[in-house]
């Protein structure tokens, strides 16, 4: 193999690995979405099923909607930020809930949301 070609296929694998490393860093872990910016699109687009507090009990076929303000299911591992963004970007069909980048959301809208959806479980304000 010629040198230019051995070291064409090094540059190709750096950025391979690269690209892993962008890819994992938006798969997994903890959002870091801005809470604010999901609070509008959430109002826009989710509280017909999830209600504008987070509460859910919206039943359409399948299951119900879960309530968010429920701080220990939410802290529960199963319901992670890495749980809500695969609900979030593959949906449930079976229980209505859409498949949101078909709808036209964006990665770091995803992201908003899930900010966003995590306050309502937040423990309150001390009281001033
Ligand atoms: C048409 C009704 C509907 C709309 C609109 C909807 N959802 Fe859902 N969503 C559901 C249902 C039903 C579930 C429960 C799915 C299940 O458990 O099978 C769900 C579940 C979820 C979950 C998983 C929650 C958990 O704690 O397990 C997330 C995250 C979520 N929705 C986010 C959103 C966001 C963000 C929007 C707005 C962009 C949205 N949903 C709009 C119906 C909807």
């Amino acid at each position: 193999m010629s040198r230019a070609r051995l070291l064409d296929r090094g540059g190709c694998a750096v950025a391979a690995v690269l690209l892993a490393g962008a890819t994992l860093a938006l798969a997994g872990g903890r959002s870091k979405g801005n809470p604010q910016a999901g609070r509008k699109l959430y109002n826009d687009k989710c509280i017909v099923c999830h209600k504008p507090d987070g509460s859910g009990g919206v039943k359409l076929t399948g299951n119900p909607t879960p309530d968010w303000r429920d701080s220990a299911r939410m802290a529960d591992p199963t319901h992670d930020d890495a749980a809500l963004r695969d609900c979030i970007l593959n949906g449930r069909p079976a229980s209505g809930m859409p498949v949101w980048p078909k709808q036209g959301l964006k990665r770091g809208q995803v992201e908003d949301l899930i900010a966003y959806i995590r306050t309502f479980s937040a423990p309150p304000k001390p009281k001033k």
